[in-house]
């Protein structure tokens, strides 16, 4: 309780100061809108129109678990906190949004691009250990939302759903920063 005290405190005093305070900003945002107090992730519903796109992967073969294009989304601040301290910040929220590829030849060649959107995986930074649910692993939580019903974490739990696949990114948080140009 005392550190949640300090911690508004330091926030106030550095927006009095007019040096804004991102990263308080950000958690306390971040665990008001996106998570609720028992650890319940939802889909951010602003992510195109208001956050920043981080880069994009782009698995053009139908047969492969990750079929599909991939755009990378998170808030500005939290993009921001990254290139100046190489660190997700307290509550950082990732979305990878999975569309379907269209393809057609255009005037600048034989073309790729994102049809209709599918599945958003969601990671949300814990750095303070607020929950330890299923959906709570390795400073993150982890949900996955499908478009014919976006209001339901469809993830079984981080360990059996997420975790086998982001073990090769591990040094790096668990994400997977080559493909993101704007954190550089
Ligand atoms: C089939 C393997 C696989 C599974 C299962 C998987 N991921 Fe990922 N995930 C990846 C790979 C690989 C990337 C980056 C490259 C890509 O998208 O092709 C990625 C990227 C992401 C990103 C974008 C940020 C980053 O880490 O680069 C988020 C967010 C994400 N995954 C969340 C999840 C969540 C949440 C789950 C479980 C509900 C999950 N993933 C399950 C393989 C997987």
């Amino acid at each position: 309780m005392m550190t949640t005290i300090n911690t508004l405190g330091l926030a106030a005093l550095l927006t009095l100061a007019g040096i804004p305070a991102f990263g308080a900003d950000l958690a306390t945002t971040t665990f008001r809108d996106h998570v609720d107090g028992e650890g319940n992730i939802s889909l951010p519903a602003d992510a195109r129109a208001s956050w920043v796109h981080l880069g994009s992967w782009v698995v053009n073969d139908a047969e492969a678990p990750g079929a599909g294009f991939h755009d990378v989304y998170t808030q500005p601040e939290a993009a921001q906190a990254y290139r100046d301290s190489g660190e997700f910040a307290d509550g950082t929220v990732l979305i990878k949004e999975i569309r379907g590829i269209e393809s057609a030849e255009k005037t600048t060649g034989p073309a790729l691009w994102a049809g209709e959107p599918q599945l958003w995986f969601v990671m949300v930074k814990d750095a303070q250990g607020r929950f330890d649910g299923p959906h709570w692993g390795e400073g993150w939580g982890w949900a996955l939302f499908k478009a014919d019903n976006p209001d339901v974490n469809v993830s079984e739990s981080f360990e059996s759903t997420c975790m086998g696949c982001h073990v090769p990114a591990q040094q790096t948080d668990w994400v997977y920063v080559e493909g993101y140009p704007t954190l550089q």
